[in-house]
């Protein structure tokens, strides 16, 4: 088998066979091909597209090119989440032990932000001592003892995936649907939960702009799940406007503290007892309704907000500072952005917003970035709210001075005022089985 006629067949736009995909995914792997060789096959992907089967075949192949991971020593049903990324993003932190306090065994990967993004890891590091790094043997025993544990990602999970995703990101080729469903679906099938529940994300802050993208991603993933033996649901989440009010770390952790004990903001709350209540399907098997009521009673009753104290006790992390934020560090510089006008704020570009929340050190450029935990915005109006000239939109962290003036262009550029009221904007899209 050569890897340029199967560069040339996919050109012409036909169908790759199994054992063609797997041939291009080994070989990708162990180095055996070039780089150029594999960018013109995922370019080619790009313009012609797979066929379902192929997109099946594509993650399995990205699966198995490292450790898939064994969950069986986990009693009772493991279910995991997955956010295709946004601004603002806490859900898992909520979410994850709402589950686990209702029975659900969550043993969760999560990743690091990078860009406009953040990621969980880095928002559970906030935390005094939270260890994000444990053996096999530790998180396994502990997902069995409280229900469950969140870590960075471990081990060799679907290497293959790595070096394509790179390699997509240099050369313009992220944004299509078999590429990115493989992508995400690869490492979530190798983290090994029997049921998955898939925040896909739509707007401006998101991978896909359009919710009819986010619905065609959302079902080319529900669907290579389900063939390969996983329960699946997808639910299409509004990521146009940044989620919740905080976006950097430490700020995100106690917003997520605050909507545990019943206090967070509207749609915050909405979004994460709908991917709760999925999540609860499929592990006790009970109507939606039934779970979203359950989902509810886990923060009304407090035994959510007591689980992700449990948790942060078992990685090593100080479990005061969930009950007393205050205890976080504050940031030791603030700067309020206000209003200019009287009216409404008529669209507040959650990519800009998160770009602005990097530039003030909540994120990184590069990996080998260090993130400063305090920094971030911490948002007093959003899109569709009422402004008067003068009234604070958001307020500005950082611990270095000299990052202000940048992430304040950047947050004015974002945020666009209309004179007559704006619609606010679904919350949820839809939800797909
Ligand atoms: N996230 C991933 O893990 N992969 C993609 O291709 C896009 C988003």
């Amino acid at each position: 088998m050569r890897i340029y006629d199967i560069i040339l067949k996919k050109r012409y736009g036909e169908e790759l066979t199994d054992e063609e995909i797997e041939f291009f995914v080994s070989s990708a792997s162990n180095g055996e091909i070039e780089d150029y060789q594999i960018t013109a096959l995922l370019m080619a992907i790009c313009f012609n597209g797979m066929t379902k089967r192929e997109t099946a075949t594509l993650t399995l192949a990205m699966a198995r090119s490292g450790d898939m991971v064994d969950l069986s020593a986990i009693d009772g049903y493991t279910v995991d989440k997955h956010s295709t990324g946004g601004v603002g993003d806490k859900t898992t932190l909520i979410v994850a032990p709402i589950v686990a306090s209702l029975g659900g065994k969550v043993a969760k990967m999560s990743g690091r932000g990078l860009g406009h993004t953040g990621g969980t890891v880095d928002k559970l590091e906030s935390i005094e001592g939270f260890r994000t790094t444990l053996s096999g043997e530790d998180f396994l025993n502990q997902v069995n003892k409280i229900g469950l544990s969140v870590i960075g990602q471990s081990g060799d999970l679907a290497p293959a995936d790595k070096k394509l995703y790179a390699l997509r990101n240099d050369t313009a080729t992220v944004d299509s649907i078999p590429l990115i469903a493989s992508s995400i679906m690869s490492k979530k099938l190798a983290a090994g939960s029997k049921g998955i529940v898939l925040d896909v994300k739509t707007g401006s802050g998101a991978f896909m702009k359009s919710v009819e993208e986010s619905e065609a991603l959302a079902k080319a993933m529900v669907e290579i799940g389900k063939s390969a033996g996983r329960d699946m649901v997808a639910v299409i989440s509004n990521m146009d406007i940044p989620l919740g009010n905080a976006v950097g770390n430490s700020l995100e952790v106690i917003e997520a503290v605050e909507t545990l004990k019943g206090n967070g903001s509207a749609d915050l709350t909405a979004v994460c007892i709908e991917l709760a209540a999925n999540m609860l399907t499929l592990v006790t098997g009970k109507d939606k309704e039934t779970c979203t009521e359950m989902a509810k009673g886990a923060i009304a009753d407090g035994s959510a907000l007591e689980k992700l104290g449990q948790m942060v006790a078992e990685q090593g992390g100080n479990p005061d500072w969930i009950y007393d934020t205050s205890l976080f560090p504050k940031a030791e510089f603030e700067y309020e952005i206000k209003s200019e006008t009287d009216g409404y704020i008529e669209h507040m570009d959650a990519e800009k917003i998160g770009v602005a929340s990097l530039l003030l050190g909540a994120g990184r450029n590069t990996k080998a970035d260090e993130i400063d935990f305090a920094a971030g915005i911490i948002l007093k109006a959003k899109t569709g709210d009422k402004v008067a000239k003068g009234d604070t939109v958001a307020t500005l962290y950082t611990n270095n001075k000299t990052k202000f003036s940048a992430a304040v262009d950047k947050f004015n550029e974002a945020v666009k005022y209309s004179q007559t009221p704006v619609e606010k904007q679904p919350l949820i899209y839809s939800v797909i089985k």
